[in-house]
């Protein structure tokens, strides 16, 4: 048995479009269900449903032997244990810092930043000799700005709307993000087979193209 591990919301639809591709189907639609452990059509593989930042984990530990998580959730983790064979090319996103209009910071400053990205944020002002103070947020970090809690944030943009909406915008980019296949080391050697069969089935799907 193969069990893959992915979040709801937008890695769910593009990963159930990207699987539909090699004839894979959950039996179950986790919208309508409350139930965390999906059986697929294919006997031999089925999905664990978790918090997207929770999907490292749960490969790493073998709780799951693959899953599907975006690298802005993977440069926050010790990915040490885990392979990442597969650039799946979905969630598209890029995380940036973002802020009022013209805030930039210079080296020696000391910003505020709020992130639920502790570990990057700080890394990259690091390397810009910035020491930046990083407030821990989950989500709405673009609220921070706009009641003093921060002078700027780092989080995932797309469309940029949401910055907009509240009157930020994107200033400099950390990285592009899309979501990868990743894999626990043991997995790989305990079911070789059914893994790298797995893995090539996938690469053959994401070379018929764009989703
Ligand atoms: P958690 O539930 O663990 O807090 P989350 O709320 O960030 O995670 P999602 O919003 O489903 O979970 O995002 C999952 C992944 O999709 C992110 O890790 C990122 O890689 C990507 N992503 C996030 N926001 C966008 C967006 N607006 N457009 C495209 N991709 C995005
Ligand atoms: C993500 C992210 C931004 C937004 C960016 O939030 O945290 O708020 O998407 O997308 P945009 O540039 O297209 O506006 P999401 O919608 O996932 O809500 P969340 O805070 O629940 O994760």
């Amino acid at each position: 048995m193969l069990t893959l591990a992915l979040s709801k919301g937008r890695i769910y639809d593009e990963a159930v479009a990207l699987l539909a591709r090699i004839g894979i189907r959950p039996t179950v639609d986790p919208d309508k269900s409350r139930k965390l452990i999906i059986p697929s059509n294919r006997e031999g593989l089925q999905f664990l449903i978790i918090r997207a930042s929770d999907v490292p984990t749960y490969v790493e530990y073998g709780a799951a032997d693959l899953g599907i998580a975006g690298k802005d959730v993977l440069a926050e983790y010790d990915t040490a244990g885990l392979y990442e064979p597969l650039d799946l090319g979905i969630a598209r996103c890029r995380l940036m810092t973002a802020g009022r209009p013209g805030m930039y910071f210079k080296p020696g400053s000391r910003p505020r930043v709020a992130t639920k990205y502790v570990k990057t944020a700080h890394r990259y002002f690091a390397n810009q000799g910035i020491q930046a103070e990083i407030i821990k947020l989950y989500g709405s970090m673009e609220l921070a700005p706009l009641v003093g809690l921060a002078d700027c944030i780092v989080d995932v943009v797309d469309t940029g709307k949401t910055l907009k909406a509240n009157g930020l915008e994107p200033h400099e980019l950390i990285m592009e993000v899309s979501s990868r296949l990743i894999l626990n080391k043991a997995a790989m050697k305990m079911k070789h087979a059914e893994v790298t069969g797995f893995i090539a089935e996938l690469k053959a799907a994401l070379s018929q193209g764009e989703l």
